[in-house]
């Protein structure tokens, strides 16, 4: 059995004035196995983060999930009750922000919040939760754990803070853990270091997990296999590496063309003509359509998901189909 199973997600927001709700995101499927990475990349606003809270019943009104399920173990998730998510959230299933602070206390210190994590969770004596804590912080990297678990979140760097809530989510050993973004505010090297760190402890712990970044080279060496996103449907979907050697969507292609690489150092980069369309005006057809240079008649029809050689695309004409 798969560990995830999602299947024609789609969340919506409603508008004031009874105008036509927003749909953020629109029959998003992918399965996620024990021990695999899976990376969500786009553009901003292509539904990474409203895929990542409709999976943790985390949306906020005027957002709702309004089809699709999603099943945890074989647990829908989408009929959970307060009482069993509260259950589920932090312990087999835990969410790294791009921003630390949305899941640290400014007020309490690290290792009070890793002790509380652990001891709303599981039966553990203050001693033992304690050493766990200082045992997840030396594993996200943190020198002087021992002495860091005094520390308020102020005290310290954004790299560290960050680390301090990554090793938040992994102290109950989750069986899957969801990162929106969490190193996008960081610098490159110390962005570089977490990525690998987070691999290792995934491959440590055998969590599978959601890696979620507006950015393909970022998450090229650490996912197994990725969801290329645009306005919020999936667009492509397969092993990370045959995607970025042999895109089939125009848009993944896109996508591809428009990232630095070291040998055409100097030379213009080739950006993606046109915008992504806004919600509220999205084609009634593929929403890539405007900007695609492959576009022909049929793209005014909404391309269904289809399994191209062990990929899964939205598109009638996929590149190398002539
Ligand atoms: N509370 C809200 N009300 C209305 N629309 C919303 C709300 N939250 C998100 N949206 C819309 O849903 C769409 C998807 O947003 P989402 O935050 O998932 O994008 P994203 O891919 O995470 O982008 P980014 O890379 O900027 O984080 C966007 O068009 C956004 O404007
Ligand atoms: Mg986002």
């Amino acid at each position: 059995m798969a560990l995830l199973e999602v299947s024609g997600l789609s969340t919506s927001f409603a508008l004031a004035n009874g105008r036509k709700a927003l749909k953020a995101i629109d029959d998003v499927s992918f399965t996620l196995e024990p021990g695999e990475i899976l990376g969500i990349v786009g553009e901003s606003g292509s539904g990474k983060s409203v895929t990542a809270f409709s999976l943790m019943n985390l949306l906020d009104p005027p957002g709702r999930v309004t089809g699709g399920s999603v099943r945890f173990k074989g647990q829908e998730l989408l009929a959970c009750s307060p009482r069993q998510w509260r259950a589920l959230r932090g312990d087999r299933i835990a969410m790294v922000f791009q921003d630390p602070m949305m899941s640290l206390n400014p007020v309490m210190r690290v290792g009070d919040q890793l002790v509380e994590t652990v001891r709303v969770h599981h039966r553990r004596s203050r001693a033992q939760a304690h050493a766990q804590a200082v045992d997840a912080l030396a594993r996200v990297g943190i020198p002087a754990p021992q002495e860091r678990m005094r520390a308020y979140p102020h005290e310290l760097s954004g790299g560290m803070r960050q680390r301090v809530a990554i090793a938040n989510a992994l102290i109950n050993r989750p069986d899957l853990i969801i990162a929106d973004e969490p190193t996008t505010a960081l610098d490159v090297t110390i962005q570089a270091q977490i990525l690998y760190e987070m691999k290792q402890l995934v491959r440590e712990t055998g969590a599978a997990a959601i890696w979620i970044s507006h950015d393909l080279a970022v998450v090229k060496d650490l996912v197994d296999r990725v969801c290329v996103m645009y306005a919020g449907r999936v667009v492509e979907q397969g092993p990370v590496a045959e995607v970025i050697a042999r895109p089939l969507h125009p848009y993944t292609r896109g996508l591809l063309d428009s990232l630095p690489t070291p040998e055409m150092r100097g030379a213009t980069l080739r950006a993606i003509p046109g915008a992504a369309p806004a919600l509220a005006a999205l084609p009634p057809g593929c929403a890539f359509a405007p900007r695609c240079p492959r576009v022909r008649g049929a793209c005014s029809e909404p391309p269904a998901a289809t399994v191209v050689r062990g990929r899964t695309l939205r598109c009638f004409y996929p590149l190398e189909s002539a």
